[in-house]
């Protein structure tokens, strides 16, 4: 079967996410037969870049021997087992790392992004109506946030295209100012925009915190609103008046976790709370934490979130896994011999042991290799590389945070993503820009070579036509 062929039949036979399908008549979707490290190899043997790491899921390059000897292992034993009133080894191993690697101490599976933000918030609703308060049933969220596109997930994101057609059908939550640090008045600094955000949120807080169960964010990069990047104090703040209002912070570390803002989780990179004591002092800012360290140790996600959603990374880009992990006084309040105050939530494939496996491979991996350490090196590196797009005249908010890199396209016309990408394509870099935002999200095995192709590729797009006339 020839690329066409694959092209044809999926055309007919599918229905691709995030797609306008008509629009595949002029950027056709690209078949692809193997996978190689970051690279995807379509049925004639051509190469492509994968810049984006398969929709932010891959760490660690395609069919990566490690992960796969771990499933091939897995396969002899179990492929799934029903995880209420069962359980197995993979999953406790996996619940058992995770909570040592965040404080977070138990873990509740699901199967996909989404899927972990409705466990996330039904959790915190649940918890508030068995501590007696039914009232804070509602959530709040932050402009541009993306969440996932369940009903529940998408009324928590602020991304008019996938949300205002289904508006009828989603609950009503607030959303406050996005602390990206792009908003900058002329005089100001990320810093500063973190804390005018700050103020935005503890206003609202201050007024509606008896009838809110939880603010839910996406720690350091908005991935979806086009990789909004903002200074790590926000998490610090937005804790210190969670905790003050008794209000649950939700943290979506589905994007962000694993090593892709350069710390295994991006709430790590937070200030520890005597840090903003100065600015505490110094303005009407939110005072720190009880809960918290002190200047020079490190930050967990257990000083920050009450909830934290884990999924993309977390098998590698392997296969679909999520999970919810909590503090254990949440889930003490589930435990019950009621059984409708226990948290009765399902999905058939919670908890699958090979997604489990693959899971630990990732984790073995991350400390066999010294993932940190080595991204930091190949960031910097890049970001070097990088300058002379980041120098482009038609660059602007050139950003960068860990292993995600963006700018924004001046003077985009209309239909810039899909021609972006379309150009990309015929280069051999597979791409997909968010509106006029052009982003690399690589795989952690992104080599010399392979960082000098991409900034190539990218300076010859930018030199060229933005996009065909009248492409919409
Ligand atoms: C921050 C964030 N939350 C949730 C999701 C939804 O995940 P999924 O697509 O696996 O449902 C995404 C997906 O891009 C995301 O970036």
């Amino acid at each position: 079967m020839s690329n066409l062929d694959w092209i044809q039949r999926s055309r007919a036979a599918l229905w691709h996410p995030c797609t306008q399908m008509k629009h595949l008549e002029a950027l056709p979707p690209l078949p692809i037969a193997r996978g190689e490290g970051p690279w995807l190899i379509d049925y004639t043997g051509r190469r492509y870049l994968d810049a984006i790491s398969s929709w932010w899921v891959n760490l660690f390059g395609h069919t990566e021997p490690r992960i796969n000897a771990a499933l091939v292992d897995q396969l002899e034993r179990i492929e799934h087992v029903i995880l209420a009133g069962c359980t197995h080894a993979p999953v406790v191993e996996l619940s058992e790392r995770l909570a040592a690697l965040t404080g977070l101490g138990h873990a509740f599976y699901g199967s996909d992004g989404a899927s972990a933000t409705e466990i996330a918030l039904k959790m915190s609703f649940h918890y508030w109506k068995n501590c007696g308060r039914p009232e804070k049933a509602g959530f709040v969220s932050i402009k541009n946030g993306y969440h996932g596109e369940t009903l529940g997930a998408l009324s928590v994101t602020d991304v008019a295209i996938f949300k205002d057609t289904y508006a009828p059908l989603l609950h009503v939550t607030h959303q406050v100012m996005s602390p990206d640090w792009r908003q900058a008045a002329p005089a100001e600094g990320a810093e500063d925009v973190a804390h005018r955000a700050a103020l935005e949120l503890e206003a609202y807080l201050r007024a509606h915190a008896d009838t809110t169960a939880a603010l839910i964010l996406e720690p350091l990069v908005q991935g979806a609103a086009g990789m909004a990047m903002y200074h790590p104090s926000y998490l610090r703040l937005a804790r210190a008046l969670c905790d003050r209002y008794q209000v649950h912070l939700i943290a979506d570390e589905i994007a962000v976790g694993f090593g892709r803002t350069g710390t295994l989780f991006a709430c790590e990179q937070a200030p520890p709370a005597l840090a903003l004591l100065r600015s505490a002092q110094e303005g009407d800012h939110p005072t720190p934490p009880p809960r918290g360290e002190g200047p020079g140790e490190r930050v967990r996600v257990a000083d920050i979130a009450d909830f934290v959603c884990l999924s993309k990374g977390i098998t590698g880009g392997y296969l679909p896994l999520s999970v919810v992990l909590t503090r254990d006084e949440i889930y003490a309040a589930f435990y019950d011999d009621v059984t409708a105050r226990g948290f009765l939530h399902s999905h058939s494939y919670t908890g699958n042991p090979l997604a489990c496996r693959a899971a630990l491979a990732v984790l073995d991996i991350f400390e066999q290799d010294d993932v940190l350490a080595a991204n930091r090196a190949r960031a910097s590196r890049f970001t070097q590389l990088l300058a002379p797009v980041a120098a482009h005249p038609r660059v602007r908010h050139f950003r960068h945070t860990g292993m995600i890199w963006a700018f924004d396209v001046v003077e985009a016309p209309p239909g810039f993503a899909r021609d972006f990408q379309r150009r990309a394509l015929e280069l051999g870099v597979f791409l997909r820009p968010i509106d006029e935002t052009v982003y690399f999200m690589p795989p952690y095995v992104l080599g010399e070579a392979e960082m000098e192709r991409l900034v190539e590729v990218t300076l010859k797009l930018l030199d060229g036509p933005c996009a065909p006339a009248g492409a919409i």
